[in-house]
């Protein structure tokens, strides 16, 4: 079963049939909503909305260790996680998509391991490269054959939100080396890898990074190139399920 959590533009996936949803709770409490199952083209899925079905829940309160669990329990064997980021190199412009094959956590504060409390062991998992690379693999074949441009390879800065970076701290990514800028990755990806569950990102870059373009950064332009990087994860999450 492959599990695909949606972002931002991307709270309702309309491509699954046959849909049972489900209200799961975990031992780190519930997810921030049901999970939706069923079927696209040929492969069982299971969907789940980061921020809710409403749209409700902000990057920084986000559950994400009990919506990673609940993917796990529903038997998810792999994950591919869409986010609506920031681009910091001009090329792909807003509607480009990427697949990073690293990422820098700039988040603070969230818990962000299944490695503690009472009676659990601490345990040191490798995440020297964070993304499967045969779910990256697998999204990279997808994209060529709906005939999609997406950029192979990338490091996603994972920062803290909800507000956008300013130019200074957007210069700082860019001398990091990254080149996508979300507020969602991690811990998601760390806690997929804790789980052993195959993780890959696909990205929709919706708008420059700040102070890579001259105007503000607006809600109404983000949500245009939403509309159409997510039409491109529509077709692209659909060759995936061939
Ligand atoms: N920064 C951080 N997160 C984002 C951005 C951005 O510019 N765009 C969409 N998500």
């Amino acid at each position: 079963m492959l599990g695909i959590i949606g972002g931002t533009g991307l709270d309702q996936l309309d491509l699954i049939q046959g849909r049972m949803e489900h209200a799961p709770t975990t031992p780190w409490g519930t997810p921030s909503a049901g999970l939706v199952t069923g079927t696209i083209e040929n492969t069982r899925v299971a969907f789940l909305p980061r921020h809710g079905h409403d749209h409700s829940v902000a990057p920084h309160e986000i559950n994400y260790r009990a919506n990673l669990r609940a993917l796990a329990d529903a038997g998810v064997d792999r994950i591919v996680a869409v986010a609506a980021v920031g681009g910091i190199p001009e090329q792909p412009g807003p509607g480009g998509i990427v697949i990073p094959d690293q990422l820098i956590d700039y988040t603070w504060g969230r818990p962000s391991t299944f490695f503690e409390g009472e009676g659990a062991e601490v345990e040191h998992i490798d995440f020297t490269w964070p993304y499967s690379q045969s779910v990256r693999q697998s999204l990279l074949e997808a994209a060529q054959q709906a005939d999609i441009p997406a950029t192979d390879g990338g490091c996603y800065a994972a920062t803290q939100g909800p507000r956008l970076e300013t130019a200074a701290e957007i210069q700082r990514l860019e001398r990091d080396g990254c080149t996508i800028v979300g507020m969602t990755g991690m811990p998601e990806a760390a806690l997929a890898r804790e789980l052993n569950i195959p993780y890959a990102c696909l990205a929709v870059v919706v708008n420059p990074a700040g102070g890579k373009t001259d105007k503000e950064i607006s809600l109404e332009e983000i949500r245009g190139h939403l509309k159409t990087g997510m039409n491109k994860v529509a077709r692209i999450l659909q060759t995936l399920t061939t």
